[in-house]
């Protein structure tokens, strides 16, 4: 499973990238607000950084908006993926930015029958929030498991991006379904290292060799 890293902080992408945990990034307007920098600035220090896939949201409700905008963003570097919302305007906008030979995340997506037609319409990427879901008392690895049956039924290429992932344990149901990539926050993906009987091991190796009196250097 590839692991794209959902925010616009640089610095976290930087530190995530050097232990090789970075194959892509996702970004939307809502962390563009959060980083409080300009779109275009950050997104290219981001590309910079990571040569995979890094999405960039368009915000027009309308499919030439949402081409145009998506045709701009693509200027901030190759490996853009123009991220538009799974709205009818945005398929459309999906099959003319994918028929022009872009990389398409189609986005907030809910529901197996959207994921269906985001495929249909070309799409590079489909992004299922399993979280906004959970939220919602719905079971989000519900829908990345529909998905991916659907996908598999029929030989789609679009790949599957389980997006609003909350939690560590999110990434191991969205491995094991397969999901073809997870977007997380870069403190789910620190927490998945973490185990209690890591740290109480850790602890007790450390206590008996101290007895020892002895040194490795
Ligand atoms: C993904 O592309 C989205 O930007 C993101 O995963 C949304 O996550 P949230 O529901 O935690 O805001």
């Amino acid at each position: 499973m590839k692991f794209f890293v959902d925010t616009a902080d640089t610095d976290a992408i930087r530190e995530l990238n050097e232990l090789g945990m970075v194959d892509g990034v996702t970004t939307n307007p809502s962390l563009i607000m959060k980083s409080g920098r300009d779109i275009k600035e950050v997104t290219k220090e981001i590309c910079d950084m990571i040569p995979g896939p890094v999405s960039a949201e368009t915000v027009a409700t309308d499919a030439d908006g949402m081409i145009a905008e998506g045709l701009e963003l693509k200027k901030i570097a190759d490996n853009i993926a123009i991220k538009v919302p799974l709205t009818w305007a945005g398929l459309k906008a999906c099959k003319a930015l994918t028929d022009q030979g872009h990389m398409v995340n189609v986005t907030l997506c809910f529901s197996p029958n959207q994921a269906l037609l985001a495929a249909k319409a070309g799409a590079t990427f489909i992004s299922p929030f399993v979280g906004r879901l959970d939220d919602i008392n719905l079971d989000g690895m519900d829908l990345i498991a529909d998905i991916r049956e659907i996908y598999d039924n029929y030989g789609f290429e679009t790949q599957i991006l389980a997006a609003s992932i909350r939690s560590a344990n999110h990434m191991t149901k969205a491995a094991k379904i397969g999901a073809d990539v997870a977007t997380a926050p870069p403190d789910v993906i620190r927490k998945m290292a973490a185990h209690p009987l890591t740290d109480k091991g850790l602890d007790a190796f450390l206590k008996d060799w101290a007895s020892t009196g002895q040194k490795i250097l």
